[in-house]
């Protein structure tokens, strides 16, 4: 049971300073004085110089408060892109009106999960569902129990592609469910669903009156062809937004997790609700930050420097790691999800003997009911230091392990 008074107790960063708190780091890889931080997702690169300029020169935007859906040339820069992405029909994505700034794409997820939870009880007084993948990222659980839903945890593991089994749902379930909210790729293994799951996903959210939430923040960030997304169905679909959001960020394509900047697009109703909710209790995206994500949308060429750098890593993991620990190159992401046997012990040991923290996957996922939890056997280990770092820190790690 997740408890929205206490959600501090079921934060995996919470759950990783208790675990490590009373035992002494080990001599960290390269003689650093420091122990390493691979348990964090947050990309130590830059974003391009332009980002400062575009800051500095549209500086007297600090003084307005942010605009409420986010300027017109940024909205047009998001459909811009969206369009040289994924393969949907010019016209149908309006800027106005399909598409949203976000303060990032946690905050987006936040508030699309309280604005699609209705505050009733159905008429058995059972709660309303959201459905969501295990192992999770732990804003979706968070929002689901602080929007007064019962969150549905559908368990991922090698066997299904490590991704969420829709069709397995029973239909008592479907017929609670609010918010279903998909990972692809995903957060923690890097797992990207095709056109046909995207698609059947969507239809059968439509067929039960559920929204979906796609969080496709890493879209940008892949190993081989560009993973699809969920507007890559929608015309195949009969070119209906009806029932779906997307998520996309700035924070991993851009390395610019510090902007606080990404945007939603979809159902004109949903972003409408969206958007009146973020009206009473979002931030905005400043004036000055949207001229910046403006350029950065409208640029692809430095998201190739980005996504080389982490393939150049999944490169050395590869080699280092070869085929152990159910390693192989995922679609996308920065993570190595790597099955070690008890992801706990993995993660102390690798502190005691290695000041490396990786992340338990047990914290990034729920037992079930019959105690099984899908990441107790994996540890997470973010790929987002240089490759000096990242073949040293894998190379102790595989000796320790
Ligand atoms: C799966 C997933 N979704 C959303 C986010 C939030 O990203 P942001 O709010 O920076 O866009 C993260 C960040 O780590 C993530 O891993």
């Amino acid at each position: 049971m997740i408890d929205r008074q206490n959600l501090q107790a079921f934060h995996p960063f919470t759950r990783l300073r208790s675990l490590l708190e009373d035992l002494e780091p080990g001599p960290a890889p390269l003689g650093a004085s420091e122990p390493l931080a691979l348990s964090i997702g947050e990309p130590k690169g830059q974003p391009p110089a332009f980002v400062a300029e575009e800051i500095a020169a549209n500086a007297a935007g600090w003084s307005g408060y942010p605009p409420a859906r986010g300027t017109p040339a940024f909205l047009e820069a998001c459909r811009g892109w969206l369009e040289r992405r994924y393969d949907i029909a010019p016209g149908i994505l309006d800027p106005q009106r399909h598409i949203l700034a976000l303060p990032g794409t946690r905050e987006g997820l936040f508030f699309a999960t309280m604005a699609t939870v209705p505050q009733q009880r159905d008429e058995n007084g059972a709660p309303p569902v959201v459905l969501i993948p295990s192992p999770f990222y732990h804003v979706y659980a968070g929002a689901a129990v602080s929007a007064g839903a019962e969150p549905v945890f559908l368990p991922t593991s090698s066997e299904t592609g490590f991704l969420p089994d829709y069709q397995s749902v029973p239909e008592e379930i479907l017929e609670r469910t609010a918010l279903c909210i998909l990972c692809s790729p995903s957060n923690p293994q890097g797992a990207a669903a095709n056109r046909w799951q995207l698609a059947d996903l969507l239809t059968l959210a439509r067929k039960n009156g559920f929204v979906v939430a796609f969080d496709e923040c890493y879209a940008e960030i892949y190993t081989r062809t560009p993973p699809a997304g969920a507007l890559d169905v929608v015309d195949q679909l009969g070119g209906s937004l009806d029932n779906l959001l997307v998520f996309h960020s700035l924070s991993k394509r851009s390395n610019a997790a510090g902007l606080r900047c990404g945007f939603a697009a979809g159902d004109e109703k949903l972003i409408t609700a969206l958007n009146a909710l973020l009206l009473v209790g979002g931030a905005g995206v400043p004036r000055p930050i949207l001229a910046a994500a403006t350029r950065l949308w409208q640029d692809d060429g430095h998201v190739e420097d980005i996504r080389a750098f982490y393939r150049q890593n999944f490169e050395i993991a590869q080699e280092v790691l070869g085929n152990r620990f159910g390693f192989s190159i995922p679609d996308g992401g920065f993570f190595l999800w790597l099955d070690v046997g008890d992801g706990e012990a993995a993660a102390k040991k690798l502190w005691q003997e290695a000041g490396i923290r990786v992340l338990p996957g047990a914290y990034m996922s729920v037992a079930d009911s019959e105690g099984y939890n899908p990441g107790a056997k994996y540890v997470r280990i973010a790929l987002v230091f240089d490759a000096e770092v990242t073949k040293a820190a894998l190379g102790r790690i595989a000796e320790i392990l």
